[in-house]
């Protein structure tokens, strides 16, 4: 019988689920997910900084093809790191057709991620991908499988045909993956290809399928990934919206309270009967991580739960320590806020926010970023007069944007993503100015409750923290707000 993990670490870009928090997770039998989003910049950042620890050195070693591995050090390793203060050498920005050197960077850095989070136990990890952020996906897929990845998790969009890729690549053949092009006619030649062949540079390592799980908001959509998609869907995330990240918007009209957060109301309830009458294993994830709600998940026909605010502020994880201390600080004494923004992501997808200082979550810290677009994950194919396609960002200069066919309206209070979600993991950009590219934190509706896996008199915990209290096999009792702040004054 399948072993299904009580507890998933949900995937969580850009590299706050990084290799390290994966493989605690996974080294203690639950499954550790690291986040595939924008792992080539991730990478290309860390070789710019000198690679510290040798970890991406280590996971090179381990590639199946030597010659590539080596043209990605040489070009973008930096010994001893860059100078202070330099900026990161800007890697082009995807598009339909990638340079090579691009879709090579794509596969090595999966591979090394999901190789490193393997590093020490047998037990299977998983890589977590945006349906959204399509261009990637396919090098990024596959370069994941010649490491070995148990699991492929993916939300964010309807990833019908993710899983006939996986069925592809299993067996080294090529797959295609369309590409969501805004107003392209039917003649318009959208699809991307990747053919392993072509890049194989040696022997094939034989292949294992990962599993597929899909990141639902509804039991509606779970049920037409069954019936449509092309391969084996082998379960569910089904997420709430008050889950950290992305949200999915709510049903109908959309509506604000007063605080101008979306308003959620019954339609946008899962109904678990009809999830559990699917018949395949599912997970409740958005505002599941503490014992009581594992057990009622379980008791409710889920195989577990997904959980991603308590371990983003893990020390294993890839956010900064001053930004996850100063949060930590906050949810300790019960004052951490999160805003559901309805603007903020270019996606167009309600965001979740912490309020915090010194990030754009601030009006005057956002006001004061001058729109650059350079990374360009989120970028919106769309079809241009002439048959070509061009890409835009509702979060890049306005008038760039407008030139570009975008509505003016779109581009208000959008924020640059790409960048503040790199300067969260210690990766910013460091503008013509000197200054940094600030920070957005990501947080879901329970940030206050993390304050239950701190031992008295810490600011930090582990995942394996995380891990025994929702297992109910830690000794570690809650602690009340009140004494903390004793502890902590
Ligand atoms: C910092 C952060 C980043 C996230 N990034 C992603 C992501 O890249 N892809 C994704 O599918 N979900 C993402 N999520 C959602 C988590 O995988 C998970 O489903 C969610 O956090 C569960 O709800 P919780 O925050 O209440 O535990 C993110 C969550 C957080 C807190």
């Amino acid at each position: 019988m399948i072993q299904f993990p009580k507890i998933i670490q949900g995937g969580m870009g850009v590299g706050v689920s990084n290799w390290r928090l994966a493989q605690a997770v996974s080294k203690l039998g639950q499954l550790g997910v690291v986040s595939g989003t924008a792992l080539d910049s991730v990478f290309v950042r860390r070789l710019a900084d000198g690679d510290q620890g040798g970890h991406v050195r280590r996971g090179l070693d381990a590639f199946p093809f030597q010659e590539m591995a080596k043209r990605i050090w040489q070009g973008y390793f930096v010994p001893g790191g860059k100078a202070a203060g330099a900026p990161y050498k800007a890697l082009p920005m995807h598009q339909k057709r990638d340079a090579r050197k691009l879709v090579e960077l794509c596969m090595v850095s999966n591979f090394v991620e999901v190789i490193l989070a393997r590093e020490g136990h047998e037990n299977p990890v998983g890589i977590n991908f945006l349906e959204k952020v399509q261009i990637p996906h396919l090098p990024s897929i596959y370069g994941a499988m010649l490491a070995g990845v148990g699991y492929v998790l993916m939300g964010a969009g309807i990833p019908l045909h993710i899983p006939g890729v996986l069925d592809a690549f299993a067996a080294h053949q090529p797959a295609e993956y369309r590409l969501a092009v805004a107003g392209a006619a039917a003649s318009m030649d959208t699809l991307m290809r990747f053919d392993p062949a072509e890049y194989a540079e040696g022997p094939l390592p034989v292949l294992d399928r990962p599993r597929f799980l899909a990141i639902v908001s509804s039991n509606t959509l779970a049920a037409t990934m069954l019936r449509r998609a092309d391969g084996r869907v082998d379960g569910f995330v089904v997420e709430s919206p008050a889950a950290g990240g992305h949200n999915a918007p709510p049903r109908g009209k959309l509506q604000l309270n007063a605080a101008g957060e979306p308003v959620y109301g019954e339609r946008d309830r899962v109904n678990i009967e009809d999830m559990r009458a699917l018949g395949v294993p599912f997970w409740l994830a958005g505002g599941y991580g503490n014992p009581a709600k594992l057990r009622e998940a379980l008791d409710q026909g889920a195989a577990g739960v997904q959980v991603g605010t308590a371990f983003a502020f893990s020390r294993e994880s890839g956010m900064r320590a001053d930004l996850k201390t100063q949060l930590i600080r906050q949810a300790i004494a019960g004052a951490g806020e999160v805003f559901t923004d309805p603007l903020a992501s270019p996606t167009g997808f309600p965001f979740k926010v912490a309020q915090l200082e010194g990030t754009t979550s601030e009006p005057d810290v956002y006001a004061a970023r001058i729109r650059t677009c350079d990374l360009g994950y989120l970028r919106e194919p769309y079809a241009m007069g002439d048959g070509e396609i061009g890409y835009r960002c509702s979060a890049e200069p306005v008038e760039t944007y407008v030139a570009k066919g975008g509505k003016i309206e779109e581009t208000v209070g959008r924020k640059c993503l790409c960048n503040t979600l790199m300067a969260n993991i210690g990766h910013a950009q460091t503008r013509r100015d000197g200054a940094d590219e600030p920070a957005l934190i990501t947080v879901g509706d329970d940030l206050n409750t993390i304050a239950q896996f701190i031992a008295p008199g810490r600011e930090s915990y582990s995942a394996q923290d995380v891990v025994e209290r929702l297992l109910g096999l830690s000794g570690a009792v809650p602690r009340e707000a009140e004494s903390l702040l004793e502890a902590t004054a």
